[in-house]
């Protein structure tokens, strides 16, 4: 059978997500209930390539491991000969012979893929410049677990049409509900992306018109890693996108407001947002443990149904 990869959320069927988001969700009230006792990856490794920043990707996919049974290993491009020059796709061919699956965090989504088809195991996708769907899977599970399913409902995405939206773009496409994008003129997600979601996805420039009767209002940083020299650009073209209490007020009564940390209090999102009951930011960073833990165990050993009930 061919390997398996997951550089975007359109890697696996909306079915295969859907059971990846109840799988996560059993996981987590697996861990709470019996602590970490489910060891299905004994003597497993997992390689974890990090070309860029991170403290709950690595965290999250680092603890997965070791609470499954198995191991991971930091790689960075300044410690190993990826960093020297030695060519993606014979990286990716040492480590299929040695590894059962290799995390990347990185800068090109083209490189991603050249990785992942030079592997014989399968890759995820930990964050390029295009997309980050493993941060959706938390995210989704957040939603789920707070707000029952999603399929139907309205999201809206306030900010930069960045590597995030994109992911929440596919999101809606793959969970089926409505995505109102809010962001400044100039900063649109890519068009073709936009495109192939159809009317499930629509653009806007006005936040407080956006949030209107929403029931999830997300955001992320104004400049995301690689494009910190355009801090100060970002912060003069992003004024009047700041997420506020005010902007949750206008959405449902039950709305919850998501963020993928980190956050820049004071710039995307107000000095007291993440103090505000309707914030889910814990939960949804805690999640990203389980909904990491759900993606290896269906990429390393395929569905696994039987887990809590029977152990
Ligand atoms: N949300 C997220 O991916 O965080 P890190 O950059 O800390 O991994
Ligand atoms: N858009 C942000 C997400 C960080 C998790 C970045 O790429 O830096």
């Amino acid at each position: 059978m061919a390997t398996r990869h997951f550089l975007t959320l359109l890697d696996l069927s909306s079915e295969e997500l859907r059971y990846l988001i109840q799988r996560a969700i059993s996981i987590k009230n697996g861990l709470k209930a019996h602590g970490p006792s489910y060891s299905p990856f004994s003597n497993r490794t997992l390689a974890m390539i990090f070309e860029k920043s991170s403290t709950r990707t690595r965290v999250s996919f680092e603890t997965a491991m070791a609470q499954f049974g198995g191991h991971a290993l930091f790689l960075s491009p300044r410690d190993t000969q990826l960093g020297r020059g030695e060519p993606i796709g014979d990286t990716a061919r040492v480590l299929s012979e040695m590894v059962d699956a290799v995390m990347v965090r990185t800068f090109s989504h083209a490189g991603l893929e050249t990785f992942a088809a030079a592997s014989t195991v399968p890759v995820i996708n930990a964050l390029t410049d295009d997309y980050h769907p493993c941060q959706l899977l938390a995210d989704v599970m957040t939603w789920t677990e707070k707000r029952g399913s999603i399929r139907g409902r309205t999201a809206v995405w306030i900010g930069d049409g960045n590597n995030m939206c994109h992911s929440w773009i596919n999101a809606a496409r793959q969970f089926d509900f409505q995505l109102r994008v809010c962001c400044p003129r100039g900063y649109e997600p890519r068009q073709d992306i936009l495109e192939a979601a159809g009317d499930r996805v629509t653009v806007l420039h006005d936040p407080m018109a956006a949030v209107d009767k929403v029931d999830l209002v997300t955001t992320d940083v104004w400049a995301s890693m690689g494009q910190e020299a355009e801090q100060v650009k970002r912060e003069a073209d992003f004024a009047g996108f700041q997420v506020t209490e005010a902007m949750l007020d206008r959405a449902k009564p039950d709305v919850i407001f998501l963020h993928c940390l980190p956050a820049h209090r004071g710039e995307e999102i107000s000095t007291t947002l993440l103090d505000d009951p309707r914030a889910v930011v814990w939960q949804e960073a805690g999640n990203r443990l389980h909904a990491q833990k759900a993606l290896l165990e269906f990429l390393l050993l395929g569905r696994v149904e039987s887990w809590p009930t029977q152990h």
